[in-house]
């Protein structure tokens, strides 16, 4: 690839990561040799990967949009996954101009490449830490200034491995001991089939 992309700190190119082998099956550039091997190994056992990972981007994406069509206007966006078509920011500003959005992700990559596409964005932020840490998640500075607990929280969590309700107990624990997982709007979703290489529909 010619246009290979920088390696930030703290990234080994040699070694995949699970968010550049999907930024790669979602036709990205933020990968590397190594990614694009295992992404073409997944590919030979099961072709319909690009179909599932196209139609969980779009499953995330209606998701994002319709908790914030319900009034939500600050998300939590765990395992968000590098920088791609219609990222949660854009999507859920759609409905909610005003929307806060805090990117969490575990791969320097992404806070990388992330940071990078946001630029003077300041309703937005992309934090590095482990989604099974809820402490460092919650407590990280970034997080705390862009979310309000007092307020409700629209939590997505898609295809990021999330088991388990741990990060959303955490989170609703944050916001008082009135609220409830998930209750002001949580996403949680698996890759399905869809339709052939296409993007998911926007709007
Ligand atoms: C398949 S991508 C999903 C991206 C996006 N959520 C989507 O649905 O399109 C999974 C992402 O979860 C991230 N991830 C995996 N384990 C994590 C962890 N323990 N903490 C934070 N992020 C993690 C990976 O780095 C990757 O970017």
């Amino acid at each position: 690839m010619d246009d290979a992309p920088q390696v930030p700190p703290g990234v080994d190119p040699a070694r995949p990561s699970p968010a550049r082998v999907y930024d790669y099956l979602l036709g990205g550039r933020h990968n590397f040799e190594a990614d694009r091997a295992v992404a073409e190994m997944i590919k030979a056992q099961a072709p319909e990967i690009v179909d599932a990972a196209w139609a969980n981007r779009g499953f995330h994406q209606r998701a994002a949009k319709w908790i914030a069509e319900h009034g939500i206007r600050q998300f939590i966006d765990i395992g968000s996954g590098l920088p791609t078509v219609g990222n949660t920011h854009q999507v859920v500003r759609l409905a909610a101009p005003d929307a806060r959005v805090v990117y969490v992700d575990n791969d320097p990559m992404v806070l990388a490449y992330g940071t990078d596409l946001l630029g003077d964005d300041q309703a937005a932020a992309v934090i590095l830490a482990d989604m099974r840490d809820p402490a460092e998640v919650l407590g990280n500075p970034e997080l705390r200034r862009l979310i309000d607990f007092t307020e409700p929280v629209g939590l997505l969590a898609t295809a990021g491995g999330v088991r388990g309700r741990q990060l959303p107990r955490a989170v609703a624990y944050d916001r008082g001991p009135e609220a409830t997982a998930g209750r002001g709007g949580a996403g949680q979703g698996r890759p399905a089939g869809g339709r052939r290489h296409l993007p998911p529909l926007q709007g």
